[in-house]
């Protein structure tokens, strides 16, 4: 890989996709799910992973045995465009390690995400889940109609820390504290204390698209690299994907959203699935209904979003609010959870989904049987109070030495996907490698 100077690399983080990509993309009111691979490609599409060689081994929609809530590649069977995740991993460490290492001798920051632009404190109310016809969204945090403490991280994707006016996409990070469970992983317990045993925390993590732009982790650390280079690399990226994965340029440009008003109106989508109690879905962290909405200033500042999330804060209701919704795995083709650049629609009628449940009693009923809609389950607040202080150095330190990482989970909230298992190790190896205050 060539060696790049901070300039460059500041420069050249998402600026180098944001410039390919950029259209002028018409100001919206709110985000769009709609126009996400719409086309019947998408629909018809099999090689939902990797190279063809991989796929025809793991054609494991015409094996039969395929079966709705799993991982569908068998360990020793995990290749992705022809590497294993193993070397996948590898290769993922060593991007963010180079990321890291290129500040010019400033701290060592998160590889993505550098920029928090508010860490705040507020709370997770669970939603009244009760009645038979919720019965599938009552799992692990949402099991009980009750509150939690949380911490929230509003960010900018780059690893540099850049001006806010820089489109960029961007990512929201909750925290809820002391929640009850067995950890997923006990090597993967957030080193944030807790109120005691049986204690652990729940992260949940989003960026600002319904879809994950990139179809696997492979492509994901490819995406890493040409952002890393720029230039020639992102150009000879982009034809890549526009072949091969026609869906990422698309979702790619609007991830790099210009007309972000304030974090706080964004949907920020899980990207990848995740298991949900028995079953398995999708979360998306979305501005709270009713949220007002604001509109890009003509001159951003360099600090343009932190001001509003402050504004917001002290008008109004004096709260940022965000709500938490999950959308449950109804197929196993149409809704993958090895490719998370597959937006999650309603199921047409005539594709038929009882075969796949290996256990008939998580079959929902029928008017669910086929909806690709989110719930809500939680709504999170973060009120003035506690929060006056969010600019604060004492603050901000705080919240750099945090560690977010979908692998903070209890056995019920379970990451899925090829992508969630990379993120694994690559997020311990940033932890472990950036500055701690
Ligand atoms: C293979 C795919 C991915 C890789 C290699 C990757 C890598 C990373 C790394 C290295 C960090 C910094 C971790 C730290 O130092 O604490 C990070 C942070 C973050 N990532 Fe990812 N990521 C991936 C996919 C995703 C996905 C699917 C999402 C959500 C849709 C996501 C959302 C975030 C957010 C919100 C942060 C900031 C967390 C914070 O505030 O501390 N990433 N990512």
């Amino acid at each position: 890989m060539k060696v790049i100077t901070p300039i460059t690399l500041g420069a050249v983080i998402f600026g180098a996709a944001s410039a390919a990509l950029a259209k002028p993309a018409p100001q919206t009111d709110s985000p769009s799910t709609k126009d996400y691979g719409d086309s019947p490609e998408d629909l018809n599409e099999v090689n939902i992973i990797g190279d063809r060689a991989n796929n025809r081994r793991n054609a494991w929609w015409n094996r039969g045995d395929v079966a709705l809530f799993e991982e569908y590649l068998a360990t020793g069977e995990r290749r992705i465009d022809g590497l294993t995740e193993q070397e996948i991993v590898r290769t993922a460490v060593e991007l963010a390690e180079q990321a890291q290492r290129d500040t010019n001798g400033t701290a060592r920051r998160r590889s993505f995400h550098a920029k928090g632009q508010a860490c705040l404190k507020g709370t997770l109310q669970v939603e009244d889940l009760s009645g038979s016809d919720k019965a599938e969204l009552r799992f692990g945090v949402f099991s009980t109609m009750r509150s939690y403490d949380v911490w929230g991280r509003f960010s900018s994707g780059s690893g540099q820390i850049q001006s806010d006016a820089v489109n960029d996409p961007r990512g929201f990070a909750v925290k809820v504290m002391n929640v009850q469970g067995s950890p997923v992983d006990p090597d993967f317990v957030d080193p944030l204390p807790t109120d005691g045993e049986g204690f652990m925390h729940q992260d949940f993590l989003g960026t600002n698209s319904p879809v994950f732009p990139t179809r696997n982790a492979k492509t994901f650390i490819d995406f890493h690299a040409a952002t890393l280079e720029g230039g020639l690399t992102m150009v000879k990226f982009l034809a890549n994907v526009k072949k091969d994965g026609p869906r990422t340029a698309d979702i790619l440009r609007k991830w790099i959203d210009p007309n972000v008003g304030s974090l706080a109106d964004l949907t920020y989508g899980s990207g990848g699935a995740f298991q949900m109690g028995e079953r398995a879905g999708k979360y998306w962290l979305k501005a709270c209904d009713g949220n007002r909405k604001a509109v890009k200033p003509d001159n951003p500042g360099e600090d343009y979003l932190t001001e509003e999330l402050s504004t917001r804060l002290n008008s109004g209701s004096r709260e940022v609010c965000m709500q938490l919704e999950v959308q449950i795995q109804r197929h196993p083709k149409l809704h993958p959870i090895e490719d998370a650049s597959v937006l999650w629609k309603d199921i047409p009628a005539n594709v038929e989904v009882d075969r796949f449940y290996r256990n008939p009693e998580l079959r929902p009923a029928e008017s669910k049987k086929r909806s690709g809609a989110f719930v809500k389950v939680a709504t999170i607040r973060f009120p003035l109070e506690g929060n006056q202080d969010f600019r604060s150095d004492a603050r901000r330190a705080q919240c750099e030495g945090m560690f977010f990482n979908t692998w903070h989970s209890t056995a019920a909230h379970r990451p899925l996907g090829n992508i969630n298992r990379v993120r694994r190790d690559v997020y311990k190896a940033s932890f472990l490698y950036r500055d701690k205050p």
